[in-house]
């Protein structure tokens, strides 16, 4: 296997060699069947065993259970923005969203799906620049909201909620809609707290242009009228992703991802327990680099750091550059942070090895003896 940089990127996002291998090596001829992924029919024999075998793989690593449709979808998280709404915020009649904003993808969130439906932020963490999650026991929630939506892991502001909110304890019946783009698959999903969960492939899955939707079966069936037919979850729950073409290809690369997944071990573990235990040792490794720096900081509260996006800042911002010309001579790439909030940021992916935050945590050392 070819040794290549540690990529950061927050997505599109680092991939597993043997993965990206393996679909090297199919490219031209599929198993024998003479065509490429791309270019066979969605609804063929062929393309038809990959998408149910995927499908399979991903229900089982992460326990979906039975009464859960996983759509395969396009348009990504920002699509699934406006189709939730458009699907859910009648679910029971009263057109009432409420949204828990904890960073830019929250906010988003909040602004789109006010295009469709009576959206209330119940609870805000601006006050902290969102360092931290609101407490929960603090959300004002409407008793007749029809969903409530929380961004599980924030990609930009790097707070993860490590639990989910428990919505009946808070005195709501309403279903919970958790946007888990960039920690899909990365750890468990406590489904009893769900009702529908969705997310783009293109950091822990795969390749850009498939989005996950798991959504509770009594959920479906309530669109607005102005919803998309190929947008509305019953529809493409009853054609079993097939409505319209899925991404193909998307589809077969996360297949292979979830294989990967299914043989993956660590630790004694195997499976997403042995990649969630190597997650939670990449993130304390790197977190504990950053709180002994006295050059970088990370300042998100410690109960609610993600372990996929770290973010992290220099005090002294005018030396951004030389370390990221400096990561970069080292084989470090795409560590720049988001450009609205500055900075740097690791994402540390499933794909992402630990010798990648060691190498990250022996550069973060080598630059504080330099410039500490
Ligand atoms: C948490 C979260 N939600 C939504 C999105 C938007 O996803 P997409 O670019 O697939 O539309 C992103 C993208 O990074 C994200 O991280």
């Amino acid at each position: 296997m070819s040794s290549r940089p540690f990529n950061f990127s927050a997505g599109p996002a680092v991939l597993p060699d043997e993965v990206l291998a393996q679909v090297a090596a199919e490219m031209l001829d599929w198993r024998g069947s003479g065509m490429s992924v791309m270019e066979m029919s969605h609804r063929g024999p062929e393309f038809s065993e990959i998408a149910q075998t995927a499908e399979a793989d991903l229900r089982d690593l992460l326990q979906v259970p039975a009464n859960f449709h996983i759509l395969f979808m396009q348009g990504g998280g920002l699509a699934e923005n406006a189709i939730v709404p458009m699907n859910l915020s009648q679910l029971n009649a009263s057109g009432k969203v409420d949204v828990v904003v904890t960073g830019a993808w929250s906010k988003k969130s909040a602004q789109e799906a006010a295009r469709y439906a009576d959206v209330q932020i119940a609870a805000n963490g601006a006050a902290t620049r969102y360092t931290d999650l609101p407490a929960a026991a603090e959300w004002q929630l409407r008793a007749d909201a029809a969903y409530v939506h929380v961004c599980t892991n924030e990609t930009i502001d790097g707070v993860e909620f490590h639990q989910l909110p428990d919505l009946k304890a808070l005195g709501s019946d309403a279903p919970l809609v958790i946007d888990c783009s960039s920690h899909q698959l990365s750890r468990t999903i406590d489904w009893s707290r769900v009702g529908l969960a969705f997310g783009g492939a293109q950091k822990n899955i795969g390749p850009a242009g498939l989005t996950l939707v798991y959504v509770r079966d009594d959920l479906l069936g309530k669109a607005l009228p102005i919803c998309p037919s190929a947008f509305d979850y019953r529809v493409v729950a009853d054609a079993k992703s097939m409505y319209n073409t899925p991404p193909t290809f998307s589809i077969y690369v996360a297949g292979l991802v979830f294989q990967w997944l299914k043989r993956f071990s660590y630790a004694g573990k195997t499976g997403l327990a042995a990649i969630e235990q190597r997650n939670i040792d990449k993130a304390s490794l790197l977190y504990t680099a950053l709180d002994q720096s006295n050059l970088f900081e990370n300042r998100v509260a410690l109960h609610c750091r993600s372990r996929m996006n770290i973010p992290f800042y220099l005090r002294n911002e005018a030396l951004n550059g030389v370390f990221l010309d400096g990561a970069r001579a080292r084989g470090l790439l795409q560590l720049k942070g988001h450009k609205s909030v500055g900075g740097m940021r690791a994402s540390i992916y499933n794909a992402m090895p630990l010798e990648g935050v060691q190498a990250l945590v022996a550069y973060l050392t080598e630059f504080e003896t330099q410039h500490g």
